[in-house]
């Protein structure tokens, strides 16, 4: 899979799937499956991190990560996060941070919006950089939206995403994730451009799909949102087998002979 392939699939009508991933452990299980391609989401901030949001991602933490999951997965398309404000402080600065993501392994990067940030994203294109926009709930704008809630219910909102669409396109962006919008605007959005949208919490009616690999592994405990889907319980198997592990040292069943070293 590479940008051309991507763009190839909303015309041979074949659903594009991705996941986020964020270390080489993981990388090396994906780059063994048949997903699509690999987001190297800025959710780290939340899933490996602890923090309450996605702002606290910085361009540091996003290379780091990146060069991980490349290593783990070489095999794989591996689309990066910009952080927050990488796209706001002039051409220079977001050309320097998306080319450390490059440089890093990533063979696209991932933008949130696109109001105020429309040269930045064409001086990212022109360089050879591919972008994918992100539209809808783009957890960047957590403060300005009052929390994490489900975007493009009001006529302004739907305005916003649906010009934005548009120009991203125009701005040649070669895919669009949608995030968190009714399923009736993204179906709209996917009818109206002709690069490919990826959804999540966005109906069943985008180019392809897209989930946090802790929700869909069940990593984390705590209980999904509504538009997660659970594969796995992979967080309860391992509090299972760590419970057991701490059983079998304190009866001192582990470790046994085979499992230790003898003298010669
Ligand atoms: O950071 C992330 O995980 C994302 C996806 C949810 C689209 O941006
Ligand atoms: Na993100």
């Amino acid at each position: 899979m590479n940008v051309r392939s991507f763009l190839a699939r909303k015309r041979q009508g074949k659903k594009i799937s991705m996941v986020t991933c964020y270390d080489a452990s993981f990388a090396r299980v994906l780059n063994e499956t048949e997903v699509d391609c690999l987001l190297v989401g800025d959710s780290l901030a939340m899933v490996i991190y602890g923090y309450p949001t996605t702002v606290h991602a910085t361009l540091e933490m996003m290379v780091r990560h990146t060069e991980a999951v490349r290593r783990g997965a070489p095999d794989k398309m591996i689309i990066a996060d910009m952080p927050f404000l990488s796209m706001q402080q002039g051409k220079a600065h977001a050309v320097h941070a998306a080319g450390e993501l490059i440089r890093a392994g990533a063979d696209a990067v991932k933008v949130e919006g696109w109001k105020g940030i429309e040269e930045e994203i064409a001086h990212l294109v022109q360089a050879g950089i591919p972008v994918m926009g992100h539209l809808g709930l783009t957890p960047q704008f957590y403060y300005a939206f009052g929390g994490f809630r489900v975007q493009g219910r009001d006529e302004a909102s739907r305005t916003y995403i649906l010009e934005g669409a548009g120009r991203l396109e125009a701005l040649g962006c070669f895919g669009i994730v949608l995030e968190c919008i009714p399923s009736g605007l993204a179906r709209v959005v996917t009818e109206r451009i002709s690069i490919p949208t990826i959804g999540i919490g966005a109906g069943s009616d985008t180019d392809g799909q897209v989930l946090v690999l802790y929700d869909l592994g069940g990593v984390g405990l705590e209980k999904p949102f509504r538009f997660v889907r659970r594969y796995a319980e992979v967080g309860l198997a391992v509090k299972e087998a760590v419970d057991r592990f701490v059983e079998d040292v304190v009866e001192g069943r582990f470790p046994t002979r085979e499992e230790s070293f003898e003298d010669e």
